[in-house]
């Protein structure tokens, strides 16, 4: 990490500029397009860094826990059996290393803009900074999408490692009939069906609750919590790795290709790409770190460090994990729930069977907790910048530090989901949604390398404005590609719904493009906005440092 900037103040102002007011000459239809593309300016990111009331408690080690909480989980615990089984075979560690290169210059994107931008909203906020406030607005739902759909489908598969847990440890079966989604999604008929007898799935309801309850007591108590989440989990991984390590036959690895049998996405050179976007979804979640930069201690310098080291950590333990685990037992054999213990059950070792559910529920938990604690952050941003909720839903808990209102808000959403939907189609539905949030902050590295070349950055995307950001944007075009044409409509009609909502609330009530709010919400307050900065509080000026029109 280096600091490539020139040395100069710790944000520079560079898109001080207009204001949103029509120009005598402009037809009322150039005004309003134009007001779609109006950019957040740094300086008044800046200002929201300064003014923001979140507590600054986590350290760098807190926030890489956070990233291995959210990033470890579903994908390497579930996903790469399935994916080995049914599409690539023991193929399924270069399918990891594709995931792994695509995700990778996501991750330095990412930590580009984190340590230029140390505002929560991640890439939202990137975006609004760089692509204006329509685009933005459409990656702060798709994150809602991300975070919360992510977090109740990690639920619903918690459950069901949860009930496993309980009968193997126990010896008691819990009611399928409050364990289970009451309904699925019929894929022939492509409709949504009653599950006879399923009434509501309690465990996923309740992990919800609780980890939204945490939330709101404390970042600080949420990442303890998570950081001893993680450590079990990475003992667990650990010893699977070394102990079943110890029992490869490499007769598994033979085919190391396996056939294709007829099918794109059934093995072959094209079931390598296909596994490739069924396992992306394992290295999900270390964008989740730069939702909470504001309540990290020195988030210019310690977000990069985070987001490249928990994404470095994971990158070394998922091809450990894939060369064991097909080299302990055949690919075919892998097409379980529990591919880890299918491996565990053929060494023999059962001792390392229980460990390995434990680590499963521990895993699964901090994905949760991480994705809620999100989320949050992501309506905090919009809210703010005026665009979705009103401005009491952003208060922020005067004892705790923490935006309990929306935590609240988004933790009722996602029990309700959990406890009624199922887990596949909003599964890969998570997926699409990152992928367009990944493109675009691929992109937004570029646009901000010319808009603000001068602006600091506590770490620059080596190779220039192009090589890494746009290759990094065309590897997530073509991982989308291969994404289902369902899941990719389900996209669209989310993005559909969000945009009947930024029409008829966002758009009127930005700040960035109606100041005149910003005045009134400021006068109510008696507080001059530019307290703490170089001008003076006078209206038509505050309104001049908000925004630029592009
Ligand atoms: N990467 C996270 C998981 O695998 C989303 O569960």
């Amino acid at each position: 990490m280096s600091d490539t900037s020139h040395a100069g103040p710790k944000w520079n102002y560079e898109f001080v500029t207009s204001g949103a007011p029509r120009q005598p000459n402009e037809s009322s239809f150039k005004y309003n397009v134009r007001k779609l593309f109006t950019v957040k300016t740094l300086e008044s990111l800046a200002e929201d860094q300064r003014t923001s009331e979140l507590r600054k408690a986590l350290s760098v080690f807190e926030l890489t826990m956070i990233g291995l909480g959210s990033i470890i989980g579903t994908g390497i615990f579930v996903l790469t059996g399935q994916a080995a089984a049914t599409k690539a075979g023991p193929a399924v560690i270069i399918s990891f290393l594709l995931a792994g290169l695509a995700a990778s210059f996501a991750a330095l994107s990412y930590s580009e803009l984190a340590s230029m931008i140390p505002i929560s909203g991640s890439s939202y906020t990137y975006t609004y900074a760089t692509m204006g406030e329509l685009i933005a607005w459409i990656i702060g739902w798709d994150l809602t999408l991300e975070y919360l759909v992510g977090a109740a489908t990690v639920s619903v598969g918690w459950s069901g490692y949860f009930t496993h847990f309980f009968y193997d440890g126990f010896g008691i079966q819990l009611s399928p009939s409050w364990t289970s989604s009451p309904i699925i999604f019929n894929h022939t008929s492509s409709a949504f069906e009653l599950v006879p007898g399923a009434y509501f799935n309690v465990p996923a309801f309740t992990i919800v609750v609780l980890l939204t309850i945490l939330l709101i007591i404390g970042v600080k108590e949420s990442a303890r919590v998570n950081a001893l989440v993680v450590s079990v989990k990475l003992v667990v991984i650990i010893l699977f790795i070394i102990a079943a390590g110890t029992r490869i036959n490499s007769e598994n690895y033979q085919p190391f290709v396996p056939p294709n049998e007829g099918s794109f996405s059934k093995f072959g050179i094209t079931g390598i790409l296909s596994g490739t976007s069924v396992v992306f979804f394992a290295f999900i979640g270390f964008d989740s770190i730069s939702t909470i930069a504001q309540e990290s201690k020195n988030a210019q310098r310690d977000l990069p460090i985070a987001i490249m080291g928990s994404f470095g950590i994971v990158s070394v333990i998922y091809i450990a994990v894939c060369v064991v685990l097909t080299g302990v037992v055949s690919y075919k054999k892998l097409d379980s729930p529990a591919p880890l213990s299918v491996a565990v059950n053929e060494t023999g070792l059962r001792w390392l069977g229980v460990i390995v559910d434990l680590g499963a529920v521990c895993g699964l938990i901090s994905v949760i907790l991480v994705s809620l604690m999100g989320q949050p952050r992501i309506f905090l941003a919009m809210a703010n910048d005026g665009l979705f909720l009103p401005g009491i839903a952003s208060k922020i808990h005067p004892r705790f530090g923490t935006p309990y209102i929306i935590t609240i808000i988004g933790g009722a959403i996602c029990s309700i989901a959990a406890a009624l939907f199922p887990i596949d189609v909003l599964a890969e539905l998570t997926s699409v949604g990152t992928l367009l949030a990944f493109f675009l902050v691929n992109i937004g590295v570029t646009i901000l390398r010319f808009k603000a070349p001068n602006a600091r950055r506590n770490f620059k995307v080596p190779g220039g404005p192009f090589l890494i950001p746009i290759t990094g944007a065309l590897l997530t075009l073509l991982i989308l590609a291969t994404a289902s044409p369902a899941s990719i409509g389900r996209l669209f009609v989310w993005m559909a719904i969000g945009l009947v909502i930024y029409a008829f609330y966002g758009r009127r009530r930005s700040k960035a493009n109606n100041p005149q709010l910003i005045d009134k919400e400021h006068a109510m307050e008696m507080r001059p906005i530019n307290e703490g900065s170089e001008q003076s509080g006078d209206a038509e000026t505050s309104r001049t440092k908000i925004t630029k029109n592009v």
